[in-house]
């Protein structure tokens, strides 16, 4: 392979924001495309001058010029079409969720040990420079020990495509929990350092989308609340989640994700709050917002001091996403032979805890997470650590 990292994109709808971070980056270049919808396709292939456009994703993953291809289809397609990419040898830039259960997800790690390729979930909100900033922070040791977290994202009218394969189960593997929830999951477990999970506590509700009410609406229209009762139906999957979530060190995460509630209208904002022992700290960012989404809050001198920093970017985003900076490190894994960040065991931990969060929210208990030996391990070291920073 030379220097530069060819690529296809499976799947242009969101795709798109795939097939622009591959322009934008300098060690990528999109040659290929592949949507089973022929008008998008066409439309596509215009709008980023993409002279390769394929129907049928295997016709993509024959070419032999590409190296590393992204996903970017229904969720229950993610896993079929991950591992027929790592057989075709092309490294894997796989969408959100990397698979609708824990199981399924562990399958794609399997095939990308088997075929020695990479494999990277896009949890593209942690290259978001406010989250990376909030990282280095922690690392720095200025948050003390992060004993809890909370993690959220709002809507009011946000039920996406309903009708689609979004609201139906089998395909999407559930609503705003592994949609966006995902997302907030990845940001406060990254943050811990993917804790083993020892319970979960969960309650989950769909009182708008079996109705037909608070469809998507775009940032660009105005919100409206009122009932779509002519919407599409089936709506199998839940329209709000709530979840209380144990870690075997005594730490916690409080979660709570909705597509449709009676709150401000237009509201589309998601928030994160850390408490560490020596300093604690609010994201929110509203709407997709790029600035001042972070409060930093201490007592330093036994006053209380609340400051909303200016911090310096860390990396070039033209995109609020946080896709560009994910992309570049994608390209860097695979020309410089490193580890990606998301990899695909994180992709199985964090399914493995939606998996225990929808059966709680299903059984209406709580349910005991078993930790395999590597947790079991993670545990002790967190352990061990929590006692030498308290002996200091
Ligand atoms: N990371 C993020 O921030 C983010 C944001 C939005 C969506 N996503 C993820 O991206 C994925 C796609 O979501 P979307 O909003 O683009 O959905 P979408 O339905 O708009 O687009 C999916 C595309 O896949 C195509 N497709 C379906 N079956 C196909 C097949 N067999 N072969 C080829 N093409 C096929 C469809 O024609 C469609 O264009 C989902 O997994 C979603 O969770 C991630």
């Amino acid at each position: 392979m030379s220097n530069l990292v060819r690529t296809g994109v499976i799947g242009v709808g969101w795709g798109r924001m795939h097939v622009e971070a591959y322009h934008a980056c300098p060690d990528t270049v999109p040659v290929a495309i592949c949507d089973a919808n022929p008008e998008r396709l066409a439309e596509r292939r215009q709008q980023y001058g993409i002279t390769r456009g394929y129907s049928d994703y295997r016709e993509l993953l024959e070419q032999p010029d590409i190296d590393a291809v992204s996903i970017a289809l229904p969720n229950d397609m993610h896993v079929p079409v991950a591992i027929a990419a790592l057989q075709a040898g092309k490294h894997v830039l796989c969408e959100k969720p990397p698979a609708i259960t824990g199981d399924a997800a562990a399958q794609i790690v399997a095939a990308a040990r088997e075929y020695r390729r990479k494999l990277m979930v896009c949890f593209n909100y942690r290259y978001r420079p406010d989250a990376q900033w909030l990282k280095q922070l922690l690392d720095e040791g200025r948050f003390g020990r992060l004993y809890a977290v909370k993690t959220g994202w709002l809507r009011n009218s946000g039920i996406p495509n309903l009708g689609s394969w979004f609201t139906c189960k089998a395909q999407s593997g559930g609503g705003p929990l592994i949609d966006l929830g995902v997302h907030m999951l990845d940001l406060a477990l990254w943050l811990l350092g993917y804790p083993a999970v020892q319970t979960v506590s969960a309650v989950s509700f769909a009182e708008f989308g079996p109705h037909g009410g608070k469809i998507y609406v775009r940032r660009s229209q105005v919100a409206d609340p009122r009932p779509q009762p002519n919407a599409p139906r089936p709506f199998d999957v839940e329209d709000m989640l709530m979840a209380l979530i144990r870690f075997a060190d005594g730490r916690a995460l409080q979660l709570e994700v909705n597509w449709a509630t009676h709150t401000s209208a237009g509201r589309d904002d998601y928030f994160l709050t850390l408490y560490g022992t020596a300093a604690g700290a609010d994201l929110y960012v509203a709407n997709y917002a790029t600035t001042d989404t972070v409060t930093l809050h201490s007592d330093p001198g036994g006053v209380m001091s609340s400051t909303r920093p200016v911090f310096r970017q860390q990396s070039r985003i033209s995109l609020p996403s946080g896709h560009d900076a994910l992309v570049d490190h994608f390209a860097r894994c695979i020309l410089d032979d490193l580890e990606p960040s998301p990899g695909g065991d994180e992709g199985v931990a964090l399914m493995r805890l939606i998996d225990a969060i929808y059966a709680s929210a299903q059984s209406g208990r709580e349910v005991v997470v078993e930790r395999t030996k590597n947790e079991e391990q993670r545990t002790k070291n967190e352990e061990q650590r929590t006692k030498n920073e308290e002996r200091r």
